[in-house]
């Protein structure tokens, strides 16, 4: 058999500036050793997001130029409206602005004050948004997620017998439950089929609606073909279908799966819900058959939700990030196994075992990785944990991650080679560095956007 590789060519390039350490570590201290304030001319791979990052393909610009601009009826709205019903089989669709906006605008008609929204880790966004509502976002992730190298296919599952006992003691207080597939938060990890439908029979026997945060579905698709056993034989559209078949309702930021820059969605079966939620739409995003996206943008997302759910391109996305992982790992870096649908984890408390964790190894890592090779990642860790609201303490979460999260179809596998010998690199002189950083400024909330700091 011959190895699989992309099914496209590039037609078009967009030179990256090959820096210097001098220049990094000047850029670095400048930046705060925040890697938010680095310009992108000062990145040579930037693998802070897979959000909004993809390269959009030819059929997607084609159709960007003929994107129909009409305030209400937008012909790009209904073939939009088209993709999504023949795709994930739901009736009605609200365009918005992207995934957090979908939320934004779902959860004001569905979480009210006092409320549980319990599923596998949420998301910030929709933590975010369940937490504005004074509600509750409970985390019912098994608990193998949060063991960096203990091996399980689906580190993404709800773990029933958890989320079974929050039903049987307070269903009354469930507003609905919620999977996000793959589970960024656990590592881009996936959730089986067989989950899916143990929670599905949980949500109908407590009479609760179950949502999906879709963002990555089609990676996940993906992940229960190549590892579900009934699946195998089964194609990705296939499972799409399936998968969706026990959802009510869907939130997505089509800025991963659909592959495009900007956008998302809502989508629903209920008619009654449907009409609830314009409102709100209409409000805060645009009028229904735009919602904060212009006819352009639909007719591409409309486009890329085909693209993305094939097959071939799957297999060599999905591939791509995996050879980063085992790249990284044969320069011994201590990664998250098995590796997530979009990013490879590095466990930072394993990198620099020598920092406390008040001196932040993981942001120090990020600022390490950014030095050897003018690498951008992101740190999932007690900068992004933020402080205790009540005692303002720092809290310092299970894992300490450090995430290389791969743009879709934007660089090749030689990227992947130096971003891993950077790593390693970086790996080497693990032990040289003692010590990490202070923080001398940060916001009261989301401080690691804005946060400044200094070295110790
Ligand atoms: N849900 C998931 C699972 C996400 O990963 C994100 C965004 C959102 C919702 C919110 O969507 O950004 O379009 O408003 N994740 C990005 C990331 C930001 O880098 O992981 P959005």
């Amino acid at each position: 058999m011959l190895p699989s590789c992309e099914p496209y060519k590039i037609k078009m390039i967009e030179p990256l500036y090959p820096s210097s350490r001098e220049e990094r570590e000047l850029w670095i201290k400048e930046a705060r050793y925040n890697i938010f304030n680095l310009k992108s001319d000062q990145v040579f791979i930037d693998f802070l997001t897979d959000s909004g990052t993809g390269a959009m393909s030819d059929r997607q610009w084609s159709a960007i130029m003929s994107g129909d601009e009409s305030y209400a009826g937008s012909r790009s709205f209904h073939q939009l409206k088209d993709t999504v019903k023949e795709l994930i089989g739901f009736e009605y669709l609200l365009p918005t602005h992207q995934g957090r906006a979908a939320e934004n605008v779902l959860f004001s008609v569905l979480v009210k004050e006092g409320q549980l929204v319990p599923g596998n880790a949420h998301f910030d966004t929709t933590k975010g948004h369940i937490e504005f509502r004074k509600a509750i976002a409970v985390d019912c992730t098994i608990d193998e997620a949060y063991d960096t190298s203990k091996p399980h296919p689906f580190k993404g599952n709800v773990n029933i017998d958890k989320l079974e006992e929050l039903m049987r003691t307070s269903s009354d207080k469930v507003s609905f439950i919620l999977i996000t597939a793959t589970c960024n938060t656990a590592g881009g990890q996936p959730v089986s089929i067989e989950n899916i439908r143990k929670v599905k029979n949980l949500a109908d026997r407590y009479g609760k609606l179950l949502i999906i945060d879709a963002a990555r579905f089609a990676e996940n698709a993906y992940f229960i073909k190549t590892r579900e056993e009934e699946f195998k034989n089964k194609s990705i559209r296939n499972i799409v279908l399936e998968m969706f078949s026990y959802f009510d309702g869907v939130t997505m930021s089509a800025k991963k799966d659909g592959i495009v820059n900007i956008g998302g969605f809502i989508a629903l079966r209920s008619k009654k819900i449907y009409q609830e939620a314009s409102t709100f739409n209409i409000m805060f995003e645009g009028f229904l058959t735009y919602g904060g996206q212009a006819g352009r943008d639909l007719a591409a997302l409309s486009q890329g939700l085909h693209e993305s759910t094939e097959f071939d391109y799957l297999e060599s996305r999905i591939s791509q990030v995996a050879f980063l992982g085992e790249r990284m790992k044969s320069y011994g870096v201590p990664v998250q196994e098995p590796f997530g649908g979009h990013a490879i984890f590095i466990d930072a408390l394993k990198f620099f075992p020598q920092i406390p964790r008040e001196e932040f190894p993981g942001q120090t890592l990020v600022v390490e990785l950014y030095k050897a090779g003018g690498i951008r990642s992101a740190e999932i860790g007690s900068l992004m944990a933020d402080r205790d609201p009540v005692t303002r303490e720092n809290r310092f979460p299970a894992l300490e991650l450090v995430r290389l999260a791969i743009p879709r179809r934007a660089y090749t596998n030689n990227h992947m080679d130096y971003a891993a010998a950077a790593v390693g690199q970086a790996f080497e002189a693990a032990q040289n560095i003692r010590r990490g950083y202070r923080l001398i400024s940060e916001a009261p909330i989301m401080r690691h956007f804005t946060m400044e700091l200094e070295p110790i």
